[in-house]
């Protein structure tokens, strides 16, 4: 038998048993003579002690750290000044007589727990996980997966899983191929998205269609984008967009509530894209930080400052936002690299002031009557401070603004980017325009319901057309996005060639939709969940590659296996696929 119990498991209710534990060592301690080992496991630490005339003394002396373990003895109480309180097994330790090892470990480039550079975490990832931190973000995320599936269930929803070798479905990331070895020529896609076959169940009769589906997206990677993610996929027949949101909101609650125990409210939020926007200047805005955006052009409608005039009268605008009591910490400087952080986002700067015995501003003599009515209308207070943007792009400006804002929050009042902010963005445009391919792209996916009466009044301004699509966001972060389908062949077709797509482009990629829509499809709409972003917000990681086994890089490299990698000729040749690119 390797173990009577965990390494987590003994009390002080255990004291007298005789128990075998088994696991990794993870620290060492010699006091005069008397050896003590701190033995883990995913359950906890328990202390092992062998003294110098216990039959085990010879084997410990030859033990190093992450060596595996086995050790049987007496439980036996601490002293009382040994306790450790911050341990649950802290009140007693095993006086070892009989010790085992089971397997030795070389020396680790780190000690499981302590810190280390991602890159070796990465590459050792079975000594990052054992130390823990990774290890309980697993079981949380377990958890999660648990508590997703069980509510769902409870709802009548049927798990279902859909191809993973299959066509490409856009969804706005460039596809990873795998070619074909019997159809040479030819690849399949790994899906970016279940969409189109969750759809295809729900005219298949499935009405209520979930899966924990594996997406894969040959995208830029950052903190919360692997190339390789999960989804929280969900579709439903015969239903409207409040019944779908009431639906994902009853299970993020529940989520929430039986993970960390943590309530949220009855309903969240539902604010419009423009809303949002404009008070956030995001379309996935975190709410914590106070500190609304306001329109201020009414204040500058007869400026003199030059760069405001040209911009204003060129049909520009103005916004702002209040830093509350930040007089003190304001200055020149800052100033200044406030205005260059939103030239990234293409405004040209940020003009301030600050309330403090009167108005203080680098720009006060040339704007001073304009500072003293914003200051009035806006009832400041002693110590506020105003940022003010001027220019000729409202998304543009809303965006630079935005990142200012979270930038400030984020730096200057990390205590209010504390707990949980659960709302959803609605009323989305249905296209953007793309520069770089000069043409509307569909914002969520083509497959999203337009507002049918937009589509004819907007002929000429497809820009200003809305989308039944809706984006749920907790803390900042976008953590799903779903919407009402379009379930008719005329419509989708409209649509595509909205976007571009010739008939026959259409027909080659979803004629299999189109087909299917004419054989009596349903009313449908769903939602698709990061569960990744998820977990991550309520283990309050970072970024998502610690609460993902085994992630990759951000250049898409796995550091475990060393993938992606060279195969040799005689595959390739199997494929008929040729390599050009030399190392
Ligand atoms: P969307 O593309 O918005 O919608 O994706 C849904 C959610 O998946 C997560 N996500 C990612 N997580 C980690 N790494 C990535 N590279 C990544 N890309 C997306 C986000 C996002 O909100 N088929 C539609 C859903 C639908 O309409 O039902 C879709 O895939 O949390």
């Amino acid at each position: 038998m390797y173990r009577t119990h965990t390494c987590g498991e003994l009390r002080l209710d255990d004291v007298g048993r005789r128990v075998t534990l088994a696991g990794w060592i993870s620290r060492i301690r010699d006091l005069g003579g008397i050896r003590f080992l701190i033995l883990r496991d995913r359950y906890g630490e328990t202390q092992l002690v062998v003294t110098p005339d216990s039959p085990a003394y010879g084997e410990a002396e030859n033990l190093g750290r992450e060596f595996v373990v086995k050790a049987s003895g007496e439980v036996k109480m601490r002293p009382k000044d040994t306790v450790n309180p911050k341990l649950p097994t802290g009140e007693i330790e095993v006086y070892v007589d009989e010790l085992t090892i089971l397997s030795p470990s070389k020396m680790p480039p780190f000690y499981p727990g302590e810190e280390a550079k991602e890159d070796l975490r990465l590459r050792y990832r079975y000594l990052d996980i054992r130390g823990g931190r990774v290890l309980r973000n697993l079981e949380l995320r377990h958890e999660v997966a648990k508590s997703v599936r069980k509510y769902l269930n409870s709802k009548g929803f049927l798990e279902v899983e859909t191809p993973y070798l299959t066509k490409s479905t856009p969804e706005g990331a460039r596809d990873f191929l795998v070619p074909s070895r019997l159809k040479k020529g030819s690849f399949y896609a790994l899906p970016q998205s279940p969409q189109l076959f969750k759809q295809i169940l729900m005219i298949s009769g499935v009405d209520r269609y979930y899966q924990l589906a594996r997406c894969f997206r040959d995208e830029d990677l950052r903190a919360d984008r692997q190339p390789e993610f999960t989804q929280i996929d969900i579709e439903m027949s015969f239903v409207e967009r409040e019944d779908i949101l009431n639906l994902v909101e009853g299970m993020i609650r529940n989520v929430f509530k039986e993970t960390i125990g943590v309530s949220l409210p009855e309903r969240f939020d539902r604010l419009s894209y423009e809303d949002a926007m404009n008070l956030y200047g995001s379309d996935k805005p975190d709410r914590r930080f106070g500190m609304e955006i306001t329109d201020l052009t009414e204040f500058f409608r007869d400026t003199k400052f030059k760069i405001a005039r040209n911009i204003l009268d060129n049909g520009g605008i103005s916004k702002g936002f209040i830093i509350p009591s930040f007089a003190d910490r304001m200055s020149r400087r800052l100033g200044d690299e406030f205005s260059a952080f939103v030239k990234d986002y293409g405004l040209g700067g940020i003009v301030w002031f600050s309330v403090k015995n009167g108005i203080n501003s680098p720009t006060k003599k040339y704007l001073f009557k304009e500072y003293e009515g914003i200051s009035k209308s806006l009832k400041l207070n002693e110590g506020d401070v105003v940022v003010v943007a001027f220019h000729g792009n409202w998304e543009e400006l809303c965006n630079g603004l935005g990142a200012l804002r979270l930038k400030i929050g984020k730096e200057y009042f990390p205590h209010l980017g504390k707990g949980f902010d659960a709302l959803w963005v609605v009323d989305f445009p249905f296209l953007e325009w793309d520069g770089e391919e000069s043409r509307w792209v569909a914002r969520h996916h083509p497959f999203t319901m337009p507002v049918l009466e937009d589509l004819d009044k907007y002929r000429d301004d497809p820009g200003k057309i809305k989308a039944l699509a809706y984006d749920i966001i907790i803390n900042g972060y976008e953590v799903g996005g779903g919407s009402i389908r379009i379930h008719n062949r005329e419509i989708q077709e409209k649509v595509f060639s909205l976007i571009g797509l010739t008939k026959e482009e259409a027909l080659e990629k979803f004629g299999f939709l189109l087909d299917a829509f004419e054989y009596g499809a349903p009313p449908h709409g769903g939602i698709a969940l990061g569960l990744d972003r998820l977990v991550a917000i309520i283990a309050g990681e970072k970024s998502i590659r610690d609460v993902i086994a085994f992630p990759k890089t951000a250049s898409g490299i796995c550091q475990l296996t060393g993938a992606p990698s060279r195969v040799d000729e005689r595959q390739l040749r199997e494929l008929g696929i040729r390599v050009e690119v030399k190392e």
